[in-house]
């Protein structure tokens, strides 16, 4: 993907709102290509709120699917064996729905897209979903290292400005929220199999097998245990297939911060002060209070 030819993806995008979602301008200026978009029976999407551990189960899911052939899911970086459907761009070489187009299906989908703004065409056909939450401090935290990193994204502030956004759902893609309720909501309705990226990092093998299930695969221990191991932290990391290294630096400024940064739980600990933690858990207490999901590590 030739990132340096998206002129307007340069430099520090603004964002704009479709249906009170914020979003990367780009992102809106092409927003009819996203509705227009045709998924096909078999389709899977993946779908996280960004840095949730969407690359994470992007590559378990690639390995799955290619019998755990790790030459085959080294083909190519993740972006293109698995196009990012709302990165949209007159410039094919950008747009993740262009790369769709020219993919036989059934293609594996990413979107940060929450999910009343997943295109109709996936439920009417049946797509199955995989969908990864992480706990909201370490999300914002991760998110927050990734906007210093990533000159795209909208310069993110000090880090108390950052954490009053994301509380206020106005950094990009919208409120966590509404995203992580939206599609827990929904999981049983539309074939949404609802992963946290705590017990990823918990019970690795575990989250593999229900992946495996979800898929309709059948596989034996040791070949999970392979695809374990070829997912962890230090591996993907090493690997420039999963790394994003591919992204050149004035993209991804690797000088700020990496993409797979540190992968830990609880990294929140780091950056929240005991003021900002006791008004996050407060706000998050009464935020959530309608839909309790199991997000643990949150204290
Ligand atoms: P940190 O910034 O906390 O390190 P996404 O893929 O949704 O952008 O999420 C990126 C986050 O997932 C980063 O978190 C990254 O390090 C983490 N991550 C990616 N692969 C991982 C793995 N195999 N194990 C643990 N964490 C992983």
């Amino acid at each position: 993907m030739q990132f340096e030819a998206a002129m307007e993806y340069q430099t520090r995008c603004p964002l704009l709102e479709v249906q009170g979602i914020p979003l990367l301008k780009p992102i809106v200026a092409h927003w009819e290509r996203v509705e227009r978009f045709r998924a096909e029976p078999g389709d899977l999407l993946i779908a996280t709120y960004p840095k949730a551990g969407t690359t994470w189960t992007q590559e378990i899911v690639d390995l799955l699917l290619n019998h755990n052939d790790f030459d085959k899911s080294k083909r190519a970086p993740t972006h293109e064996r698995m196009p990012f459907l709302e990165m949209t761009s007159p410039n094919p070489t950008l747009s993740g729905i262009t790369k769709l187009e020219t993919m036989d299906p059934p293609r594996v989908i990413k979107t940060h897209l929450p999910i009343q703004l997943v295109p109709t065409t996936f439920w009417e056909a049946g797509c199955k979903v995989i969908y990864m939450a992480r706990n909201p401090k370490d999300n914002v935290v991760s998110y927050f290292h990734f906007d210093r990193m990533n000159l795209v994204q909208p310069v993110p502030g000090p880090w108390h400005q950052y954490l009053d956004k994301f509380m206020k759902g106005q950094l990009g893609w919208g409120s966590w929220y509404d995203h992580v309720k939206g599609y827990w909501r929904e999981r049983k309705k539309k074939n949404i199999l609802y992963l946290f990226f705590e017990d990823m990092k918990e019970n690795p093998h575990q989250e593999v097998v229900r992946i495996a299930h979800f898929l309709g695969q059948n596989l034996s221990k040791t070949l999970i245990d392979e695809v374990v191991q070829k997912t962890t932290f230090v591996t993907m990391r090493d690997n420039p297939m999963a790394n994003y290294s591919s992204v050149p630096n004035t993209i991804f400024d690797r000088r700020v911060s990496e993409f797979m940064r540190k992968g830990e739980v609880g990294d929140w600990q780091n950056h929240f002060s005991a003021e900002q933690n006791t008004i996050f858990e407060e706000h998050y207490r009464k935020i959530m209070e309608d839909e309790p999901i199991p997000f643990r590590f949150l204290i």
